[in-house]
């Protein structure tokens, strides 16, 4: 069995999250808000709570917030992380290389 199919430290395609120019303005929660109403809702939930998979097993849409949401340790909890993610990310289909 080859469990050493990349060299070490190889840099992978797509691996990581890309980094976004940091906006020279104040972020803007009510703009947030509203682009999250028509953007996010739909899978992650008008709470944000996200949507439990059918069979009751974790989530089919993650929770964006409250108790099940990421932990502290990815980082997403800070605003220019989870704004690179989103970009990069989000909605799912939004790809790396085709960024909203
Ligand atoms: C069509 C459904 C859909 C829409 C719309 C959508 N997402 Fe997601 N989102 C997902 C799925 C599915 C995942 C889990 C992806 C994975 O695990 O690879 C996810 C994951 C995430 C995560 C990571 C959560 C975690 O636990 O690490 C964040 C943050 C996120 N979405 C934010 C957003 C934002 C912000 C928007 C709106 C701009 C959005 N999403 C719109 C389906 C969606």
């Amino acid at each position: 069995m080859a469990l050493n199919r990349y060299p070490r430290r190889a840099k992978l395609i797509g691996a990581g999250t890309l980094q976004i120019k940091e906006p020279m303005r104040d972020a803007d929660p009510g703009h947030g808000a509203q682009i999250y109403a028509q953007s996010c809702a739909a899978c992650h939930s008008r709470d944000g709570l996200g949507q439990r998979a059918q069979d009751g097993a974790g989530y089919q849409f993650p929770p964006l917030w409250g108790p099940d949401s990421f932990n502290n340790g990815g980082g997403m909890s800070r605003l220019l992380t989870a704004a690179a993610y989103a970009t990069h990310n989000m909605p799912i289909g939004t790809t790396f290389d085709a960024p909203c």
